[in-house]
């Protein structure tokens, strides 16, 4: 097969020329970076277990009617997506203090917040990611205003059903992060959700002991970092016990072919 050619590399994924115009393979690294890539690692079999999570989320998100770029998986890393234009802006949705706004405004972390939050950051890693209001987002004509009314609307929907998805396997959504893309239509676009949603992305903790499965194992050197991507996977019912193995066993079968 000829080498597929590669449209960008990002931190935690790569995205490559799709077999048919407007689609795209989106290929899951194990590779993880942390406070705008000053901290960064591997987590093994991460790539796998996000691949499976984020088609799971799309798929269901798809069906209560949430547009999403998620075509179909086509193998353990990899998956077939509608090729976007990236809106410049990350969506964080918080349902509890942590993080950046627990640091920011001195709220204790696992504050249950009155309401949810909406915040959105400027996506530029030169410039760190900075926090920035709708003003900005309309003064520079990043989104329109009927593009930041779909998002933020899609926000909450994916915010109600994630929360409820997580809290019926014992896990409480903290916060997470979204991201949105236009599709053009002849003259109109419209705004669909884009990226992936995983442990990499999301805030999770145990609706009893508040044990951290995400990222922030990793953020905040806490060990067991596999073991956290692995047990939301398996409490979603995607990774059976002996599946585990199977994850480094593909990698191994990768490199032989040398791919
Ligand atoms: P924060 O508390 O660091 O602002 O993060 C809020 C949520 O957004 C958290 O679930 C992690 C996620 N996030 C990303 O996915 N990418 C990022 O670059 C940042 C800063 C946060």
């Amino acid at each position: 097969m000829a080498r597929r050619r590669q449209i960008y590399e990002g931190k935690a994924k790569i995205l490559y020329e799709g077999p048919e115009p407007g689609t795209l393979i989106q290929y899951f690294k194990d590779d993880a970076t942390a406070f705008n890539a000053q901290k960064r690692g591997t987590i093994s079999g991460k790539g796998v277990i996000n691949n499976r999570i984020s088609e799971h989320i799309f798929t269901a998100l798809q069906v209560i009617g949430v547009p999403t770029h998620f075509i179909r998986r086509l193998n353990m890393r990899e998956q077939l997506i509608r090729q976007v234009e990236i809106i410049p802006i990350e969506i964080v949705i918080r349902n509890v203090a942590a993080g950046s706004l627990s640091k920011r405004l001195g709220i204790e972390e696992g504050t249950q917040l009155p309401r949810t939050i909406i915040e959105y950051y400027y996506k530029d890693d030169a410039l760190g990611d900075p926090m920035i209001a709708d003003e900005h987002i309309a003064c520079f004509g990043w989104a329109t205003q009927d593009e930041m009314n779909d998002i933020a609307d899609m926000a909450i929907r994916v915010n109600d059903f994630l929360s409820g998805m997580f809290a019926a396997i014992g896990i409480r959504l903290i916060d997470f992060k979204l991201e949105f893309g236009r599709v053009w239509d002849g003259d109109y676009a419209r705004v669909i959700l884009a990226d992936e949603i995983s442990p990499d992305g999301c805030r999770l903790w145990d609706i009893k002991t508040n044990q951290k499965l995400d990222k922030d194992r990793f953020r905040q050197d806490l060990g067991g970092v596999e073991e956290a991507y692995q047990e939301v996977a398996r409490r979603l019912g995607l990774l059976q016990p002996e599946d585990e193995s199977a994850v480094l066993d593909f990698d191994t079968h990768r490199k032989k072919r040398g791919r």
